[in-house]
């Protein structure tokens, strides 16, 4: 039998490289020879997204931009974690094998109590109770479909381990493997994709390269990328600039050669360097930006996409959550 690979996005905004690199590629990648099983986390994204209109279509952009990145419906369960009821199930399941330590120690919630105290506000402040146990309902999502393997990007690896605990301390309360340990998978050359102010390419810092943005916004946002102050005739150094990081994520391997030839002579400025960074950009996004128009033009067609998946989803999620009930004697 083939093993398990799920992964899935948050539509919390518009998707950048970072998400691309860091996320979708990687999780295509391992569908070549995983079964794998890819969704919305569209629950997740209610934390922070109050708005209506804006999460209904976030939720269709991500998912249109996973069919455009190459998604096949057919090979890969694909589907909204909405749709799956059962995955809250096994949510509140988990919850009653979750130390609230645990929960203390999570990355993103310490990071906004951190910034609660610094700001000298209540230590609460503003955290719903959805934010601090975030990795309860990802552990539920990644558990539910017996995953082997989790692809993500290096900030979620806490979540995963954390998923790991939750599962090891049931099978060792029940003394059998009631529910399947998850293995994270990182995309090392990939693992942090660099922002135009240098630091990790994220929508939280507002650094991000658009991965549908038209060829005119492209341009003006690659042009916005910062550099020191080296003048045209002085040799760079290639590994020492994010213009470079980001062009050999794009770049043929004679390419990326012969970029790296030009910094080092001396002789190239950033802007020269950036309309390179341009090209290589361009070329590879315009054909999934021309995907992604069509998918977006026909809503219905998607969602059914999604329903198709749902469908096909959710027996697996059921045996799952029965598995759980009969060992914990809730049958
Ligand atoms: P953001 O930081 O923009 O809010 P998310 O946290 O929603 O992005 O990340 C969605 C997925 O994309 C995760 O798997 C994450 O690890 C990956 N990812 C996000 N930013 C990057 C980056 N700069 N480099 C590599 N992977 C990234
Ligand atoms: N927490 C992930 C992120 O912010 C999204 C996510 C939710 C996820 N559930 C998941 C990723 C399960 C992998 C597996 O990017």
């Amino acid at each position: 039998m083939k093993k398990i690979s799920l992964t899935g996005i948050k539509p919390t905004g518009d998707l950048h490289i970072g998400n691309y690199f860091g996320a979708i590629k990687p999780a295509l990648e391992l569908a070549k020879e995983y079964d794998a099983r890819y969704f919305i986390a569209d629950y997740h994204a209610l934390n922070t997204m109050k708005n209506p209109a804006e999460l209904n279509f976030t939720i269709r952009q991500v998912a249109a931009c996973w069919l455009a990145s190459g998604l096949d419906p057919e090979k890969v369960i694909f589907y909204r974690q909405s749709s799956i009821p059962e995955v809250f199930e096994l949510t509140t399941m988990l919850m009653a094998f979750t130390s609230k330590g645990l929960m203390n120690r999570a990355h993103a919630y310490k990071a906004a109590v951190q910034e609660n105290n610094e700001k000298g506000d209540d230590t609460d402040a503003g955290i719903n109770m959805g934010l601090f146990t975030y990795p309860v309902l990802m552990a539920a999502d990644i558990i539910i479909f017996d995953s082997d393997v989790v692809p993500v990007g290096k900030d979620q690896v806490q979540h995963i381990e954390m998923a790991q605990d939750i599962a090891q301390s049931i099978n060792a309360n029940y003394k059998q493997q009631v529910l399947k340990v998850p293995q994270a998978v990182v995309q090392e050359n990939a693992a942090v994709v660099p922002g135009l102010d240098g630091r990790k390419m994220s929508k939280s810092y507002g650094n991000v390269i658009p991965l549908f943005a038209p060829e005119k916004a492209l341009r003006k946002t690659i042009m916005r990328i910062v550099t020191n102050s080296q003048p045209v005739e002085e040799p760079k150094d290639p590994q020492d600039s994010q213009i470079f990081q980001l062009y050999k994520l794009f770049a043929q391997a004679d390419e990326q050669d012969a970029l790296a030839g030009r910094y080092r002579a001396g002789g190239m400025g950033w802007g020269e360097a950036k309309e390179e960074l341009f090209r290589v950009i361009n070329r590879s996004l315009s054909p999934i930006r021309e995907r992604y128009d069509a998918i977006m033009a026909d809503i219905p067609a998607l969602d059914k996409i999604l329903e198709q998946g749902a469908q096909k989803a959710r027996p697996i999620a059921a045996a799952t959550v029965k598995r759980f009930r009969k060992a914990a004697g809730i049958d």
